[in-house]
């Protein structure tokens, strides 16, 4: 085999001329007179190279016959294209079917719709809108480190199975090597003293406890991985596995966590404009017309931020009828949300410092004993994209807020290890890294920026 070359460097090319053997999939193969014409996509870039096919080739007539799909390799010289939206174009002087794709193929050219593609969640990528998704997802992970390698930040990775449920929501998903037929009993409930930990255990919903740990060490961490819950609701921005970015900062206060997320998100947005151009150009053409403008007035401003209190006020003299009841003491649900940021704001909008009964209980009790210095990021379509807030750094209140909750103390004694020696102010906040992506590409379903969503009843990629 010779030297293989990605389709994104045989495109970028600094001249014609050059012999290239590439190797990727058919999209579309057309054949005219005496000649046949191929769109090969490797994935590395957006644009396909066009193989250009003439009867001189050994097997001209197996060629000319392809099927969208077909795995090739194709080894000719790059020369000016006279076709429009290209440079180049490659004249095969060979052409190697590797695996050939029939007429049953499910991706032939026509469109298919984003529900349809679910089904075969195994070839979308193969399409144009995953391929975009999914080359931004990584590039954007990859930039995720870089953010917090340039500034210091220590990277850990907290367990996937544990023993906590962070967010105290009950949503963990069980972990377990009973005989789910024949359990061990003790006086008629499930004896997990006999399970493989000696303990019960599920899927992590968040890294930030261990965070927290790691943070009273090494001043700034941040994690990056898959959390769970098994959250019954079924909606576009809710998924069973999704990945969450957690940072977390000593010696910060919630002030300092806001900046922290500000910077961040307006980071990413820039690294998509600049290094995923194409990908977005396409985004904005095909699905959410004004994509790029959003996000470059996103990159600029400088974001809102509206205390709790006066958010409930602005939700209850909206001229709009919600669904889900609006007073001080209770949760923003999405449609709060959406309508804050949407119609209020009309741009991303920090709310801060809410009721301590609907939040976490590791969250900083106020000066006025009923709110907690939390801060949720709300953006234009997506609703919640980042949760986060300073920590409980004081012990006593810690225990009293952990009683109040209902959080067993007794599992979480070494968290309370950490405000007994060394406590300083620390503060963190998790951004899910699947709203991010839809924000940032236009996708409007959490299954469709993820490569095999779980959700409930949804498993089988
Ligand atoms: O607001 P959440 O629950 O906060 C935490 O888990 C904290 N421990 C974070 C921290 O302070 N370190 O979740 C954080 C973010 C949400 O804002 C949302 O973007 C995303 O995670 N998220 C989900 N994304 C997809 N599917 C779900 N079921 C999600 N639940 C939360
Ligand atoms: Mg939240």
């Amino acid at each position: 085999m010779t030297g293989k070359t990605r389709i994104k460097e045989a495109l970028t090319a600094a001249e014609a001329g050059g012999g290239v053997t590439v190797q990727g999939w058919a999209r579309t193969v057309r054949t005219g007179k005496g000649v046949t014409f191929i769109a090969l996509n490797d994935g590395s870039c957006f644009s396909g190279l066009q193989v250009v096919a003439e009867p001189e080739l050994s097997n001209f007539e197996e060629v000319s016959r392809l099927g969208t799909g077909a795995a090739l390799r194709v080894t000719g010289r790059l020369v000016d294209s006279p076709a429009a939206g290209q440079r180049y174009e490659l004249r095969a002087q060979s052409v190697e079917i590797v695996g050939p794709a029939d007429e049953s193929y499910p991706l032939q050219k026509k469109r298919h719709s984003f529900e349809y593609l679910r089904t075969i969640a195994h070839l979308r990528p193969r399409t144009n809108t995953f391929g975009s998704v999914f080359r931004v997802r990584s590039s954007l992970a990859q930039e995720v480190h870089r953010f917090f390698a340039d500034r210091g930040f220590l990277y850990v990775h907290t367990p996937i199975i544990t023993a906590n449920d962070c967010e105290g929501a009950g949503e963990l998903f069980r972990v377990t090597t009973l005989d789910p037929a024949a359990p061990p009993l003790v006086a008629g409930a499930i004896d997990y003293g006999a399970d493989f930990f000696g303990q019960a255990t599920g899927l992590t919903v968040s890294g930030q406890l261990e965070g927290e740990l790691f943070a009273q060490a090494f001043s700034d961490i941040y994690t990056f991985g898959p959390t769970f819950r098994a959250e019954n609701s079924n909606t576009a921005r809710h998924a069973a596995e999704f990945w969450m970015i957690e940072p977390e900062m000593a010696f910060a206060d919630l002030a300092a966590d806001a900046a922290l997320a500000e910077e961040f998100f307006r980071f990413l947005c820039r690294h998509v404009l600049d290094q995923c151009r194409e990908d977005l150009e396409f985004f904005d053409a095909q699905v959410e017309k004004g994509l790029v403008e959003r996000i470059a007035s996103i990159a600029d401003a400088p974001f809102a931020v509206m205390e709790y209190t006066d958010a409930v006020a602005e939700l209850a003299k909206a001229p709009v009828k919600f669904e889900f009841p609006v007073a001080w003491g209770l949760d923003l649900q999405s449609e709060h949300e959406r309508y804050l940021t949407e119609q209020v704001v009309k741009g991303p909008v920090f709310i801060v410092n809410y009721p301590k009964e609907i939040k976490a209980f590791y969250m900083r009790r106020n000066d006025d004993g009923r709110t907690v210095a939390a801060m949720d990021l709300l953006v234009p379509k997506v609703g919640e994209i980042i949760g986060g807030s300073q920590r409980e750094e004081r012990l006593d209140l810690l225990t009293e807020r952990m009683q109040e909750a209902g959080v067993n103390q007794e599992g979480l004694w070494w968290y309370l290890d950490s405000r007994r020696w060394g406590s300083c102010p620390h503060a963190g906040f998790g951004l899910g890294f699947e709203r991010l992506i839809m924000y940032l590409t236009g996708m409007e379903n959490i299954r469709d920026v993820i490569p095999f969503p779980r959700t409930p009843r949804h498993a089988e990629f």
